[in-house]
């Protein structure tokens, strides 16, 4: 499973990447609003410090406006991948795109339908939104689950990557269920790593050594 940080914080990024697990990143124009600065730079400087697809969201609802968006966000580095939102436009954008040899990631996804038409339109990532799910009463997870089997009935190509994740039970299920790839923010990334045993033991091992 390839782990991508959900985040346009560039300080995030780098202290994420120094752990060596960081695949590719994922941004959207919530995470980018909370960043001072010029957005395409922030971009430029993403894109050089991450060795991966880094997912960039267009702002147009209208294909032709999404189309020449994504013309200009390909500018912005050689691992851009252009997000397009799981609508009727979104569709028709995700096949143009594919068609000139644009990837593209499919975002805003909460059902297994949405999933399979943004995979046969060319998509080359699917993003089921699981905490979003969760948070009005759904089981965000359950769509994976189903989206994963559709995906192996019929070998569809687009990579499955999880997101909305809120916590490491989030990740783990993801992990259960054999997505793709998953995304999350730095914080989830972080509790990934601690557990309290973990520190225990290290402390005792610490204390046994200094004891004479
Ligand atoms: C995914 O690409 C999105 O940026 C993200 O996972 C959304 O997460 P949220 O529901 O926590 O905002």
């Amino acid at each position: 499973m390839k782990i991508f940080l959900d985040s346009a914080n560039i300080e995030h990024i780098r202290q994420a990447n120094t752990l060596g697990v960081i695949e590719g990143v994922t941004t959207n124009p919530s995470l980018l609003s909370k960043e001072k600065g010029d957005w395409k730079k922030i971009i430029r400087h993403i894109c050089k410090e991450i060795d991966g697809p880094v997912s960039v969201e267009v702002l147009a609802t209208e294909s032709a406006a999404m189309l020449a968006e994504a013309r200009e966000l390909v500018k912005l580095g050689p691992n851009i991948v252009v997000k397009v939102p799981t609508t009727i436009e979104g569709l028709k954008t995700i096949k143009e795109l594919h068609q000139r040899g644009v990837e593209t990631n499919a975002t805003l996804i909460f059902s297994p339908n949405q999933a399979l038409l943004a995979a046969k339109a060319g998509a080359a990532f699917v993003s089921p939104f699981v905490g979003r799910l969760d948070d009005i009463g759904q089981d965000g997870m359950q769509v994976v689950q189903d989206l994963m089997t559709v995906f192996r009935n019929y070998d569809l190509p687009a990579q499955v990557l999880a997101a909305s994740i809120r916590h490491t039970n989030h990740f783990f299920q993801a992990s259960l269920l054999g997505a793709d790839a998953v995304t999350v923010p730095l914080s989830v990334l972080l509790d990934l790593i601690k557990h309290p045993l973990t520190d225990i033991g290290l402390a005792k091992f610490l204390a046994d050594w200094s004891t004479p």
